[in-house]
């Protein structure tokens, strides 16, 4: 192809996939496309342990890596010395009482002690912890570090320029991706309100075209709806260089995502994706379930601010669903196109058929333009 990523890169073809599970990073980048690790929630000795394997499986084809390196966390070096006060009571007992209502066991007392403590003491907060873990992976051979959460910090562009590794972050605004490129990035994603996890409000098809004329002549890679070749289409149409996919992979045979939850993708429609501050903190699109409904209800509380909500939602909710499988409590975060996974099939599958879609769709729009 005749693309400036590809070239970038030295990949097949313009499609990047972002997921925390390495097996399907691995499977994009072998099938021509470039995998994107996402890190957060991990240990600095998993993360080891994750790019070893990366290594070990991937062919010598490129990847990279996602980090949250968040900028309005300035408490969040506090949390760790203080897990206990964490969250308001009224907080706790809205998590808890929705759980005791449906019959969830709760956590023995220990055990909740042990998961909080571990959920804080594997997540990077700070910009200094975010960087410690970006120095890990630059130890191996990443081609590009994506941050997910703002502008990344001028000095890690340039350390990751001087080691060759490219640069890139996500936008829901133009603004947004003028600045990032205004900080050095190879590139900029331009993520529209469909996206699975946090996002914006404006719509792919609209963002899109206005990012990859605010950053010109900067290459763009569409987010948000992106599942199949109509789409990568779409966003080639639309000035994009490529696309970047989260949602996609999530029932994928190599995708760790617990079968309860494919299952429930699987049977969702493009409605059941909410937008919603009730797993985070902050607004992410995730699948609609028992948890979400209940945050919409008069007597619920605001949601924390990040990344308390998190802490809360899985510390007191998700470790508890999980462990049982209680199926309506089951969310996951996922965009819009979950109303169009229709099956289990392999990385390697969907990432052919989007090529071989995006194909037709050139033919028959060159035969109607003739
Ligand atoms: C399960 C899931 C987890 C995500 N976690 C992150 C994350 O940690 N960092 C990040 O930059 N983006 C994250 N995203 C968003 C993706 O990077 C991407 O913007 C989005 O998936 C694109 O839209 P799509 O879901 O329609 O493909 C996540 C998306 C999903 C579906």
């Amino acid at each position: 192809m005749n693309n400036r990523l590809c070239d970038m890169f030295g990949i097949d073809v313009p499609i990047f996939a972002f997921s925390h599970c390495r097996d399907v990073v691995v499977e994009v980048s072998r099938a021509g496309g470039f995998g994107v690790l996402g890190m957060a929630r991990m240990s600095p000795t998993r993360l080891r342990e994750e790019l070893r394997w990366i290594d070990d499986h991937i062919d010598g084809r490129p990847y990279g890596i996602d980090v949250l390196m968040p900028t309005t966390y300035s408490e969040a070096g506090d949390l760790k010395f203080d897990p206990d006060r964490l969250f308001p009571p009224e907080h706790l007992e809205f998590v808890r009482g929705l759980l005791d209502a449906a019959g969830v066991p709760p956590l023995p007392a220990a055990e909740r002690e042990t998961i909080i403590h571990s959920l804080l003491s594997e997540l990077s907060f700070t910009p200094d912890e975010s960087m410690a873990m970006i120095e890990i992976a630059m130890q191996h051979p990443i081609r590009l570090i994506v941050n997910a959460l703002g502008s990344p910090p001028r000095e890690l562009v340039a350390a990751a320029h001087a080691r060759g590794i490219k640069v890139a972050a996500l936008a829901g605004k133009p603004k947004h991706a003028l600045k990032h490129k205004e900080r050095g990035c190879d590139f900029v994603i331009a993520v529209g309100t469909e996206a699975g996890g946090h996002t914006g409000s404006i719509t792919s098809m609209v963002l899109w075209p206005s990012v990859v004329d605010a950053v010109a002549p900067l290459p763009v890679l569409g987010a948000g709806g992106v599942g199949r070749g109509r789409q990568v289409a779409a966003a080639l149409a639309l000035g994009c260089e490529g696309v970047w996919c989260g949602s996609v992979w999530l029932p994928s045979a190599q995708s760790e995502v617990m079968p309860e939850i494919k299952e429930r993708l699987l049977a969702a429609e493009a409605e059941d994706a909410v937008q919603t501050r009730c797993v985070t903190g902050k607004p992410c699109r995730t699948l609609r379930s028992a948890f979400t409904d209940a945050y919409e209800r008069p007597d619920a509380p605001d949601p924390l601010p990040a990344p308390l909500q998190n802490l809360l939602w899985w510390g007191e909710g998700r470790t508890r669903v999980e462990r049982v499988r209680t199926r309506e409590f089951l969310t996951y975060p996922v965009g819009q196109i979950v109303g169009d996974l229709r099956g289990t099939t392999s990385v390697r599958e969907i990432v052919y058929g989007m090529m071989a879609e995006m194909l037709s769709a050139r033919e028959r729009l060159d035969a109607m333009l003739e």
